[in-house]
């Protein structure tokens, strides 16, 4: 079977690397790719009629979708009619990511632990709702970001700069939500979906923050791990009843079409798991820990969600920890230099995986800086500490000018 994965960051990385381990696959081309992986191909991932060109001719059969932005722009339906399988939602099932409010709507529809939220009409009832809540709210563009769509507010004022900078990025009618600030510890858990059933991958903890001690701009994700220790049984079939399985039956009450990945980004709050956001892909750095962690065969759970074969489906997790440390440009999130060459990396043990992202390789094939995060440095142990121990003893043999990371991945695991 060949496959076309579309993306070009590191989650996009570590799917093709976890596709390419499955007997059936004979090739795994990624569109377009970074300096790590392998069979680039240079389309653009919204780039509909050039994918199907592509796969046509080289007799792909699979289309495995990363990022959000094709998904919301609907290549599930591009491809409908064709023999190509993709996997994915379809545009309308991909609004529980591509519209804030439409998500927020389906969770009060169908029960999902939620915070309050609210649509308020005009500027008084903004004025009265902030107001009343002391400013302790989150403030959400309603359409994608990537990730630069959420503000969070602990004063009146600040709700109003974020609208006010909301109106400015995206126009002066742009829809936003505003939602009850809660606060606990972030989670985020990760399933397969045919629609009828749902398997999750083990939970997982990113890191948004740039720096140490979750100070600072927030990020695409400076880090992550699984599993998470404080995440036991208990606490995963609370989230199942009270989340996971209400989105299931919402999904087939409203009929939408879903054969793909579902996140479910959480915040465990004193009063029980509340669901802050569903994407309807990996999450990314999440993706470069619990697929390691996966010992299933990637490719098989793919097709039964397709087939609608899921519930026959059991999945393997590794008995390890798994660590991944983003290293990044020097200025990201802001403006950063790129074209710096990367050095160390033959230096690495062989059991440690490096997934890229912002990477190029030149003429000469010497690997460059192209984006903010650029590599993401995996290792495993049979503990926290030990897992943590070895990704920084890999970090610590990998440089490129102005790189920067966090050095405190995964601690929360521990301290907690
Ligand atoms: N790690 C969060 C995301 O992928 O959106």
């Amino acid at each position: 079977m060949k496959i076309a994965v579309i993306g070009s960051g590191a989650r996009e990385h570590a799917i093709s690397w976890k596709l390419s381990q499955s007997p059936r696959v004979e090739k795994v081309f990624v569109l377009p790719g970074n300096g790590g992986t392998q069979n680039n191909v240079d389309i653009a991932v919204n780039d509909f009629e050039g994918i199907k060109q592509f796969c046509i001719n080289e007799g792909v059969d699979l289309i495995f979708v990363g990022p959000e932005d094709p998904l919301a722009r609907g290549i599930v339906d591009y491809f409908k009619e064709s023999s190509i399988r993709v996997f994915g939602p379809d545009r309308q099932a991909a609004r529980l990511e591509g519209s804030k409010i439409w998500a927020k709507q389906f969770m009060k529809r169908h029960g999902v632990a939620t915070a309050d939220f609210w649509l308020p009409k005009d500027a008084d009832e903004i004025r009265q709702i902030a107001q009343e809540l002391d400013g302790h709210l989150v403030v959400k563009y309603d359409g994608l970001a990537a990730g630069k769509g959420v503000f969070v507010c602990s004063s009146t004022q600040e709700v109003y700069t974020a609208i006010d900078e909301i109106e400015r990025r995206y126009g002066p009618d742009a829809a936003f939500i505003l939602e009850r600030k809660i606060s606990g510890r972030e989670l985020s858990v990760i399933g397969f979906t045919d629609g009828k059933d749902i398997r999750l991958l083990l939970p997982s903890q990113d890191h948004k923050p740039a720096y140490d001690g979750d100070q600072g701009p927030n990020t695409g994700g400076m880090g992550a791990f699984c599993p998470v220790p404080w995440c036991d049984e208990a606490l995963m079939n609370r989230i199942d009843r009270t989340i996971v399985q209400p989105t299931l039956q919402g999904i087939q009450k409203e009929g939408l079409d879903y054969h793909g990945v579902l996140y479910f980004g959480l915040m465990i709050t004193d009063q029980g798991a509340q669901l802050l956001e569903y994407n309807v892909r990996f999450g990314d750095p999440e993706t470069e820990v619990i697929l390691p962690a996966l010992q299933s065969d990637l490719l098989e759970l793919t097709l039964s969600c397709l087939d609608g074969t899921l519930k026959e489906q059991r999945l393997e997790f590794e008995s390890d920890y798994f660590v991944d440390v983003v290293l990044a440009s020097g200025g990201y999130p802001a403006a950063y230099e790129k074209g710096k060459e990367i050095k160390g990396l033959q230096e690495v043990d062989e059991e440690i995986l490096v997934f890229h992202a912002g990477t190029v390789r030149d003429a000469q094939d010497r690997l460059l800086t192209a984006g903010g995060r650029v590599l993401n440095v995996v290792a495993r142990g049979a503990d926290l500490h030990s897992a943590i121990e070895r990704a920084y003893k890999a970090v610590g043999k990998i440089s490129f000018d102005q790189m920067f990371f966090r050095r405190d991945i995964a601690r929360k695991g521990i301290a907690l």
